[in-house]
């Protein structure tokens, strides 16, 4: 197979603004494009991460018996890295990701890297393959850390010895469905999450269990699968990917965040986002009931931006909802687009320039 070009290791002096990766920029997607480096840093249970290095992208070795191979103790995160017209790097909110693998990790019983190592593990690793972060407008360079338990266990108990690693690929819009709206279709055969399990944490093992019923959504013909309570299945939770909102009126509303739900970032900033446009924004019990009624419904998620939501099926029926020119939610993707790209100025210091 062949290897990427020889780069140097680049240091914060790194500022070969003019080189570009061999890329069709125009043509991506968000499937994985192998970059230059990834970072790399290993401890053993009970120690703090060192400093990590800068490894070429590749394979890494694993004991068949790594905790994370055997027993799924993992999470990930993920954020975006842009590119300004001045050439400098841009991470949005990046300390939240942070944060967010800190209380994962306690979840999952693992140790986790600090936050100031981790945003700046981050800024390395955008830094390291910056000819891969795509031109302005062209989309970004997303990241994506893991924590795993790479060290052997064979009786179920938390891994020795434990990996932060995060690698890159240029990306853009996450669904085939491109910026068009989605078609989703509510699950009732399966659940995401159930009450004090895992949902709330970025762990990977929340993520293979949904494959099926995606899969069987999508050979139906719908964009994805929208998750109801597993108590009772009346009220709303997230779709396999990204958080959900409803809209109706000057109301917009979420799942609040009660362990099962996913804590997102971009569902955060949505929030705080559409408070300061003047929405009245409530973070509740969202009954299942209430989709008919609205009149839009989107996603946020890192991956996924702001999503509109073109109809949802429930029960062999479909309900169509408002998209595009004057939505609601095309007010709030251009605003955090906006903010994430630097054409909108950051008065809430949630952007990071590197
Ligand atoms: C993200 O939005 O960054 C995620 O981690 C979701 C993933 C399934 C692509």
């Amino acid at each position: 197979t062949s290897q990427p070009s020889p780069l140097p290791i680049p240091d914060s002096t790194y500022s070969d603004e003019d080189e570009y990766a061999n890329v069709d920029w125009d043509s991506l997607g968000f499937g994985l494009m192998p970059t230059d480096y990834m970072y790399v840093t290993k401890c053993c249970v009970g120690q703090n991460f060192g400093h990590g290095q800068l490894n070429r992208y590749g394979n890494i070795e694993l004991s068949p018996s790594a905790g994370v191979l055997n027993y799924g103790q993992g999470l990930f995160e993920g954020t975006k890295a842009y590119r300004k017209e001045n050439g400098k790097l841009m991470l949005f909110r990046p300390e939240e990701n942070a944060i967010r693998m800190k209380i994962g990790a306690e979840r999952m019983c693992m140790t986790a890297p600090s936050i100031d190592q981790f945003v700046d593990a981050l800024k390395q690793t955008a830094l390291a393959n910056k000819r891969w972060v795509p031109p302005p407008g062209k989309g970004s360079l997303y990241l994506r850390p893991l924590l795993i338990g790479s060290g052997p266990v064979l009786g179920l108990a938390p891994a020795p010895e434990y990996t932060f690693l995060i690698y890159a690929s240029p990306v853009r819009n996450y669904f085939k469905e491109g910026s068009a709206p989605l078609n989703l279709y509510v699950e009732e055969d399966f659940d995401r999450a159930s009450r004090r399990g895992t949902g709330s944490v970025k762990t990977i093992s929340n993520y293979a269990p949904v494959l099926m019923a995606q899969s069987i959504a999508k050979s139906r013909g719908f964009s994805d699968v929208l998750y109801l309570d597993s108590d009772n299945k009346k009220n709303l939770e997230e779709v396999s990917s990204c958080n959900i909102f409803i809209a109706k009126g000057k109301i917009i509303s979420t799942p609040a965040i009660n362990g099962t739900i996913l804590s997102g970032i971009t569902r955060k900033s949505v929030i705080e986002i559409a408070s300061d446009l003047g929405y009245q924004v409530e973070e509740r019990v969202v009954a299942v009931d209430e989709l008919t009624e609205a009149d839009e419904v989107f996603c946020t998620g890192t991956a996924v931006g702001v999503a509109p939501v073109g109809s949802i099926t429930y029960r062999n029926r479909r309900v169509d909802y408002k998209t595009g020119s004057g939505s609601i939610c095309e007010e709030l993707y251009n605003t955090i687009l906006g903010l994430q790209t630097g054409s909108i100025e950051d008065k809430k210091g949630w952007i990071v320039e590197f």
